[in-house]
């Protein structure tokens, strides 16, 4: 029995197959939503939906994000499997690392399509499905990255294209306010996810130290002296998109372990 009024919420949660995504869809279905995975392999959704399946009611699509039309089926697809569609969250693909000499322009349109792009088009299909609910549950919510109070070296794309989703996050906050529709964001800190494994690969070679002291040294730095996992994650997503979060409408919330020192 879930505790947050989740219950029956159906909610299409992309790049969900693995890492911060799979988090938020663990903790969604504990808490008797409906939910929708997605990935860019066929195989891994299928998997994954496999594994999701004793957690509750899971439908999987594969669909690559850097793709606008697939966003587009993906988004009309899900709201098709779930009956309807109730809330979007939008966890973006992990762009690649790169010190801003490194970025050709390839990469930046790619990683501008799915870091800025597909958000806006997955919004722009989710809205011809999202009815606004009397308790104010569901809504839309980004995942960006604490990345945008304080860029993180060697992740330009990131410290660069995920500021636009602020900008998003109010402006929608505004617009669709009026019609009872929330709109918010989480930036997450360090999580242990392949993503994070990946980085810390990369910064070991970088500056000739272990992996095991790149995660220490990241590890200093955040007040409780570790990394998160995705469910700590995934459960401010829920409380985000629950009945219980219904006057919270345009904020970014850090889920950083204390990471960020800023005070705004
Ligand atoms: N982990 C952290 O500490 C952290 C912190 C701040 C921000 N972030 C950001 O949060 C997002 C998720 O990161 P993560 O740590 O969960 O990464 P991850 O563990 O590497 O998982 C990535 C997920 O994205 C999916 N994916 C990859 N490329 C895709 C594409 N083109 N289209 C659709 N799905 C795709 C993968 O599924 P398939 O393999 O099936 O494609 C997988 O489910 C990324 O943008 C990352 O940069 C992460």
């Amino acid at each position: 029995m879930g505790r947050l009024g989740l219950e029956g919420l159906r909610v299409l949660v992309t790049a969900s197959t693995r890492g911060l995504g799979r988090g938020i869809a663990e903790v969604l279905l504990s808490e008797g939503c409906i939910v929708t995975i997605n990935g860019s392999s066929k195989t891994s959704v299928e998997r994954s939906v496999g594994h999701l399946k004793e957690k509750g009611v899971v439908y999987g699509v594969a669909a690559d994000l850097r793709d606008l039309d697939q966003v587009v089926s993906l988004v009309d697809k899900s709201a098709k499997l779930m009956g309807g569609l109730d809330a979007l969250v939008y966890v973006p693909p992990p762009p690649p690392p790169g010190a801003f000499s490194e970025l050709r322009k390839e990469e930046w349109d790619i990683w501008s399509r799915a870091l800025v792009l597909s958000p806006v088009w997955a919004v722009r299909v989710a809205l011809r499905h999202i009815r606004p609910r009397r308790d104010f549950a569901g809504g839309i919510v980004f995942v960006t990255s604490i990345a945008v109070k304080e860029p993180i070296p060697d992740t330009v794309l990131s410290n660069v294209l995920r500021l636009s989703i602020h900008g998003l996050v109010k402006s929608l906050a505004r617009e669709l306010g009026p019609r009872g529709i929330r709109v918010n964001a989480v930036m997450p800190g360090y999580f242990m996810t392949d993503r994070l494994r990946a980085l810390v690969k990369r910064w070991s070679g970088e500056i000739g130290k272990s992996e095991e002291e790149v995660l220490v040294s990241i590890i200093q730095n955040v007040p409780l002296k570790r990394v998160g996992d995705p469910q700590e994650l995934g459960w401010v997503v829920a409380f985000l998109l629950s009945p219980l979060a219904s006057y919270v409408n345009g904020a970014s919330i850090p889920v950083d372990g204390g990471r960020l020192v800023s005070i705004f």
